[in-house]
């Protein structure tokens, strides 16, 4: 079958909009050049990326026309310099540039943009929505959190802490904290209604936060008194990929070994990226890096940018079957909007994947 001239994609309209101004149009497949692949998008993940690129939340970010960074396809034509990728694999990977794999077709440069060949035991839809997750996780756990990716059998592996153990992020960093780094204990954090299955992703305990106990007091809050004194400051790290709770903060000196970590992915201004990051943002930012600093006194790391070591061992662990994607849902191009909707919201259970029809 031939490549067509035009494709549909979901397109951003000027950018900046609500989940409602994506919609379904027709534009120009892309033509490779000598470093290319390219791909016929099967699956693309959508990430909190996508929406802040697509709100354009920070002065100076301009929506491409096509979001979508994190992709699985087929290879259906290859650049004259690319070596080891040939018509018909099915790769996965995650695009540098701010866009393209909300399309039928997509273009992969295989000297820049992360790219690897999908195991035959993982489906397009758990493939496409690896990168962004994983790099995250690693980027986090071994680049800014320290922890050693073990060389030989697991020992006494460390003690972690995962706030938001449901997330993209989270769900990826408790089973890689779990089967790729030997922890010996992980700890979730995590909403009643996703506590089972990331008890399955390899948390050994659970905290709900939205859960009350028997006296109606918040589980979340009775830590202090039920695991406190079990618990004390005798973890390795805490990954925060919540970031805007501050009951978490409490539980930085008094969970956390003296010489210990707090890692967060989530940049803790503008609701979350709701909207642009302003002056009155970044003072609120500098107060809340005060306050985590005070209250901590632990090293506290903000992962500002993944790891492009991560990826050749994200690669690896994946073709082992030690890292997955729990799907909540895959969508149609056509239902972007809700697609973007729900992961704006932040209570996914895992992941939402989009798909060409
Ligand atoms: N720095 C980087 O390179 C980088 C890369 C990727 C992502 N990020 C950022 O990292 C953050 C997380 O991303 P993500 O894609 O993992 O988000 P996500 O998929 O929306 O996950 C957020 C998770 O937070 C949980 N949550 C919400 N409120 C909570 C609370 N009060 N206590 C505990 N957990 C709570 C939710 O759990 P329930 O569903 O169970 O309620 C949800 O699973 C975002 O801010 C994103 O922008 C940064």
């Amino acid at each position: 079958m031939g490549i067509p001239k035009v494709q549909r994609a979901v397109l951003t309209g000027k950018g900046g909009g609500p989940p409602s101004a994506l919609s379904v149009g027709e534009t120009a497949v892309p033509t490779i050049k000598d470093n290319d692949l390219l791909v016929k998008v099967a699956a693309a993940g959508v990430n909190q990326a996508d929406t802040k690129v697509r709100k354009q939340v920070m002065p100076g970010l301009v929506a491409p026309q096509i979001l979508g960074k994190d992709y699985c396809g087929t290879v259906v034509a290859v650049g004259t310099g690319v070596q080891g990728y040939s018509l018909g694999d099915t790769v996965y990977g995650q695009l540098q540039a701010h866009g393209g794999a909300y399309a039928e077709y997509m273009v992969v440069d295989v000297a820049k943009d992360y790219v690897a060949k999908k195991p035959d035991s993982l489906s397009d839809a758990v493939a496409a929505g690896i990168p962004m997750g994983a790099l995250t996780a690693y980027s986090g756990w071994v680049t800014y959190g320290g922890l050693k990716v073990p060389e030989g059998p697991f020992e006494q592996g460390p003690r972690v802490l995962v706030i938001g153990a449901s997330g993209t992020v989270g769900h990826l960093a408790t089973q890689m904290a779990k089967t790729c780094l030997g922890a010996s204990l992980v700890v979730g954090v995590c909403s009643a209604k996703n506590a089972p299955w990331v008890k399955d992703m390899g948390c050994d305990e659970v905290i709900v936060y939205d859960a009350t106990d028997e006296k109606g007091g918040k589980v979340v809050e009775a830590v202090g008194t039920t695991k406190w004194p079990e618990w004390k400051e005798s973890f390795d790290l805490i990954y925060d990929t919540v970031g805007r709770d501050d009951l978490y903060l409490l539980w930085s000196h008094r969970l956390l070994k003296p010489s210990s970590r707090w890692v967060t992915c989530a940049f803790p201004v503008a609701e979350g990226g709701a909207r642009r990051i302003g002056v009155t943002d970044l003072f609120a930012f500098a107060w809340f890096m005060g306050q985590k600093a005070i209250a901590g006194a632990r090293k506290w790391q903000m992962v500002w940018e993944v790891d492009p070591k991560g990826w050749p061992m994200v690669t690896k662990w994946v073709d082992e079957g030690k890292l997955t994607v729990h799907i909540q849902e895959s969508l149609p191009f056509s239902e972007a909007p809700r697609a973007h909707t729900l992961v704006e919201e932040g209570h996914v259970a895992g992941k939402v994947v989009l798909v060409p029809s």
